[in-house]
């Protein structure tokens, strides 16, 4: 549901403490105007393709467990994705393939779990929609009511069409994701940039045309050029959330344990730490540690 509140008080608080000529900015600024009246109590899909029409920027983590999503919720962050990276960060997987049905299930159902605001949205695992249209619906409608997902998530473009539109005729939200796209790691044979070269980039531009035309309600597009992500952008309407893709698209997104510095091991060009949390934990846990062996916890008030 989306509730819209006009605030004019709040605009004209702003406007009359800033003068006039920054009254003609306020007033010119479309974005100031869109983003200041629309208060998402829930975020839906229309939601996003509002904030897009509006030039409001989308926010989006990934999440797996009820403790970090509440968290993440509480942030007012607008999407939530249950990712299949979940292979990688929660199971020290080397890449997102062994992950299941079942496991996404698990993770996805303690998200929606903690969560009042965020859309969650959630990955079709390797293997759950490749083989036939029959089964990506099967797998997408498992996700929907076992784990009360709200949208899904899918890689790839026109080879996965059949399944896109079996999926999105049963009313089931899809969010595409092209570009780098993991699943396919054994076939790209590296992390690194996609679409350098014109034939794939030519074809992601493509591809991301179709997803909009059959009915996705966004697109993800990982590690690919800025400028080639821009033109994706501009040339669809629904919203494009970016990683590693530059900063003129519509959103973006970042793996919520490399944002946090909770892995150590990842640091690609893109990613931006705003915590270090790996140090902070082991740091906390040695004082514990310590505190245990010389008998300082508990202490007396710490105790029945
Ligand atoms: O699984 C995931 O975390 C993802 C994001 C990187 C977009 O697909």
């Amino acid at each position: 549901m989306i509730i819209s509140i006009f605030v004019p008080q709040q605009i004209h608080d702003r406007v009359s403490c800033l003068g006039l000529s920054a009254l003609n900015n306020v007033f010119l600024k479309k974005n100031y105007m869109s983003a200041a009246a629309k208060v998402y109590k829930r975020v839906t899909t229309n939601a996003l393709i509002e904030m897009k029409a509006s030039g409001t920027k989308i926010s989006m983590l990934t999440a797996y467990d009820y403790s970090m999503a509440k968290a993440v919720d509480a942030a007012n962050i607008d999407v939530i994705l249950v990712g299949d990276s979940a292979s990688n960060i929660m199971s020290g997987h080397e890449t997102t393939l062994p992950i299941t049905v079942d496991q996404m299930i698990y993770h996805a159902s303690a998200v929606v779990n903690a969560v009042n605001r965020a859309l969650v949205v959630v990955d079709l695992p390797f293997g759950s929609y490749q083989s036939d249209p029959k089964e990506a619906l099967r797998s997408s409608i498992r996700i929907m009511k076992e784990a009360g997902a709200h949208a899904i998530k899918i890689e790839g473009g026109a080879e996965i069409k059949d399944s896109m539109v079996r999926i999105l005729k049963a009313g089931i939200p899809v969010m595409g994701h092209l570009g780098l796209t993991p699943q396919s790691i054994y076939k790209f044979g590296t992390y690194s940039v996609r679409a350098r070269e014109k034939a794939e980039a030519e074809k992601l531009l493509e591809d991301a045309k179709l997803l909009e035309q059959l009915g996705c309600f966004a697109l993800v597009l990982e590690k690919i050029p800025a400028a080639l992500a821009k033109k994706v952008a501009e040339a669809v309407k629904i919203p494009v959330i970016g990683i590693g893709a530059g900063g003129d698209v519509d959103g973006q997104v970042l793996v919520l344990h490399d944002m946090l510095g909770l892995t150590t091991e990842f640091s690609p060009r893109f990613l931006r730490r705003y915590m270090h949390l790996y140090d902070q934990m082991t740091t906390a846990i040695k004082q514990y540690v310590k505190d245990v062996k010389s008998n300082d916890f508990p202490n007396k008030d710490e105790q029945y």
